[in-house]
């Protein structure tokens, strides 16, 4: 049966990029000859039956914007297998044949189990900043948020040499250190704490900054993933004001990180990812999710979301000492 229109929804955490993802799907299916239906609200939207149909149109100047147009939720609903097996129900009876989902590893669950349940072909675009699914290199949001703690770290590294102070900039990603040891090599931190760190711990912490004041370093930036194991930063910098006595500030970057303008990588790989997705769900295939390995886009089945998650490279996070000596 050849595909006559498609759904796509993002769903879970945003992430800039996911707009141009969006646009690319709809004008590559517009450009095959087949309709687009925007799903609101990710699974919820499937739950809910609130689709609409989207043209090449309603997608300009969406390109270089960040958030969703089609809203974003996390959908509790969407675990129950009977809900699933309405919603494939409902899918058919609207005529949508093939969905597009645009997500992180629990949207990424939830298109497989869909998929495999009803047999409504569906593909995955990765869009998390946490970048951290098996399979691919990049997901869409990671560099523009990288970017954007990078920027807002430099100023602190301003005041934070001004005052000879020690600051302790958290950043997001509950499950992975990938936004945090990037962040910390790209901005010179004295040090990175992070949920897949080996061996780390707050004492390991304090001899790090004792050796830099040794060296002569009066500032120093900590940069920890909010997910660490050692504490988050409010907790750590609690312990090393007291146990210490240092001034210290704690930053807490937050969703700063998932909002503005995708970069230019994250546009492009939106739209390449999009348009490729459209493709393949015409020439009738399902169940994959698309990536990049070595500058090169991949299709990879969706059950290689039972990998492990990637960690970040050892060589990188193991660099941040020495490089800050
Ligand atoms: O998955 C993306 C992410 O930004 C994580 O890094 C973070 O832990 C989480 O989402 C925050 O989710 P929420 O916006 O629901 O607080």
């Amino acid at each position: 049966m050849s595909v006559k229109r498609i759904g796509v929804l993002t769903s879970g955490g945003d992430a800039p990029g996911m707009n141009a993802a969006i646009r690319a799907v709809v004008r590559q299916a517009d450009a095959l000859g087949l309709e687009t239906y925007g799903v609101y609200r990710g699974f919820q939207g499937l739950v809910d039956q609130d689709w609409r149909p989207l043209t090449s149109r309603n997608c300009s100047n969406i390109l270089q914007r960040g958030g969703t147009i089609l809203f974003t939720a996390r959908c509790q609903a969407f675990l129950v297998p009977a809900v699933r097996a309405q919603v494939g129900r409902d899918l058919r009876d609207a005529g949508i044949e093939a969905l597009v989902v645009i997500g992180g590893d629990g949207s990424f669950t939830g298109a497989d189990l869909l998929g495999r349940e009803t047999g409504i072909p569906v593909a995955g675009i990765p869009g998390t900043i946490d970048n951290d699914l098996p399979g691919t290199d990049r997901t869409l949001g990671f560099d523009t948020a990288l970017n954007t703690a990078i920027e807002a770290i430099d100023r602190i590294r301003d005041t934070a040499s001004a005052h000879e102070r020690v600051f302790l900039v958290e950043v997001m990603g509950r499950q992975s250190g990938m936004l945090a040891v990037h962040t910390a090599i790209a901005c010179g931190a004295e040090a990175v704490l992070f949920p897949e760190g080996e061996g780390e711990s707050f004492e390991g912490l304090v001899a790090q900054l004792r050796s830099g004041w040794e060296r002569g370093k009066r500032a120093s930036i900590i940069v920890v993933a909010e997910g660490d194991k050692v504490g988050n930063a409010y907790a750590i910098g609690e312990r090393l004001r007291k146990d210490h006595n240092l001034d210290l500030r704690v930053v807490v970057l937050g969703h700063i990180q998932r909002g503005g303008s995708p970069t230019a990588l994250d546009r492009i790989h939106g739209s390449w990812w999009g348009a490729e997705a459209v493709r393949r769900l015409a020439a009738g295939e399902s169940g994959f999710f698309l990536g990049l390995k070595a500058g090169e886009l991949v299709v990879q089945p969706l059950s290689r979301l039972r990998d492990p998650r990637p960690a970040p490279p050892r060589t990188l996070s193991d660099l941040v000492p020495i490089l800050a000596r």
